[in-house]
């Protein structure tokens, strides 16, 4: 016979390191059948931790086995990303949850590179991702996908289907141009340009679409930072006191138009020799650290400056696909993590969470 209160118990001990409380509090526990000598619990969580869901799956399934009475314990894992509170409640977007943006005031600083890792390794958190590269004078994720296709329209030439790498949706202004057009558009034409692109794809119930801002803080991003309904920005910054100036830009403009700044992500933070392994701070030590404490908002975390980053996305594979144990897709995974999970908090969204079903009788 099991003691069902000692499983709850169990439950309410174990914690969910991102959301900083119990399982049950954070209401992360859907389902929990006792049947005869045997438990199944069903998580799902709030934020793209398939990795760190399944590590709690197995403690949980350990810990469950060792309770008297119990000799067969299942604990299944889901990962249901809510729809955030968009800036401003702006109307949302049809087939997008959430929208991300990924900027830098610098140019240069790694953001595109950075934006195509996260949005992967979001997906390989077990969430429902899209990239839009917004840059529409240097577009660069039709090659770090190794897409250097043309999008397919349809619906009479005004809606076109999303480019598909790697379980990502994408859609750039390069997979309508030639790479070799240079494109001279101006001011109020390039928020135009992606706004169609951002409103004329056809996106498929995303749960986050992740948005490769051009690089700088001028009038483009503000008007996009005002028209689109972003839930979060993530702020690409090197170590060195010129980007970092230009982050605090970013910074304070995403503050001022009461979009989250989920987090500063220092990329470069390193050099790391590829024939010794030796590790140099040629770009100066704990930039991204400093600025976000100085604007209370957390480091999500840092990349090195690593050859194999940039040869893999310049080779249409980024390192969360081309070497997905490796370290270096570790730390972006860790980011994914850190950064969806940042979503849930200060916001009410569990409320809207079912509370948990008992399915024994
Ligand atoms: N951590 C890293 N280690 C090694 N190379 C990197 C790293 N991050 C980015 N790079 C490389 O640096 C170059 C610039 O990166 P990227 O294009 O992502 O920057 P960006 O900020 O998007 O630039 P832009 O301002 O032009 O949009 C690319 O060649 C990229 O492969
Ligand atoms: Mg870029």
């Amino acid at each position: 016979m099991i003691d069902e209160t000692a499983v709850t118990d169990l439950l309410a001990r174990e914690r969910d390191p991102y959301l900083d409380a119990d399982l049950l509090s954070a209401r992360l526990v859907r389902e929990l059948q006792v049947e005869g000598d045997a438990v199944g619990v069903r998580l799902v969580l709030p934020y793209a931790g398939l990795s760190a869901g399944q590590a709690l799956a197995g403690r949980l399934r350990t810990q469950l086995e060792a309770l008297p009475g119990v000799t067969r314990a299942h604990v299944d894992v889901a990962v249901e990303i809510p729809t955030h509170a968009a800036a401003r409640g702006r109307p949302p977007l049809p087939g997008i949850r959430n929208l991300i943006a990924v900027a830098s005031g610098k140019g240069g600083v790694g953001k595109s590179t950075t934006a195509v890792n996260l949005a992967l390794a979001l997906a390989a958190e077990g969430a429902r991702v899209g990239i839009l590269d917004a840059d529409i004078y240097g577009p660069s994720q039709p090659r770090m996908l190794g897409a250097m296709v043309k999008a397919e329209a349809h619906g009479g030439g005004k809606r076109m289907a999303p480019v598909v790498r790697y379980g990502v949706q994408s859609m750039s202004v390069g997979y309508l141009i030639d790479a070799e057009t240079p494109a001279i558009w101006r001011g109020p034409i390039v928020t135009q340009v992606l706004n169609q692109l951002l409103r004329e794809t056809d996106w498929d119930d995303l749960d986050f679409l992740v948005v490769d801002l051009p690089p700088g803080t001028g009038d483009i991003h503000l008007s996009l930072a005002q028209q689109i309904p972003l839930s979060g920005a993530i702020i690409v910054t090197t170590p060195q006191d010129i980007a970092l100036l230009d982050a605090r830009k970013g910074l304070k403009m995403f503050q001022q138009v009461e979009v989250p700044v989920l987090g500063v992500v220092e990329n470069m933070s390193t050099h790391v020799c590829s024939h010794c392994g030796h590790e140099e701070p040629i770009f100066g030590t704990a930039g991204g650290e400093r600025l976000a404490a100085q604007y209370d908002v957390p480091l999500l975390g840092s990349l090195p400056l690593d050859l194999r980053i940039r040869e893999q996305a310049d080779n249409g594979r980024p390192t969360v696909v081309a070497e997905p144990d490796s370290e270096l897709a570790a730390r972006y995974r860790a980011i994914a993590r850190e950064a969806s999970a940042r979503l849930l908090r200060g916001g009410n969204e569990q409320a809207a969470f079912p509370a948990i079903r008992m399915l024994d009788d």
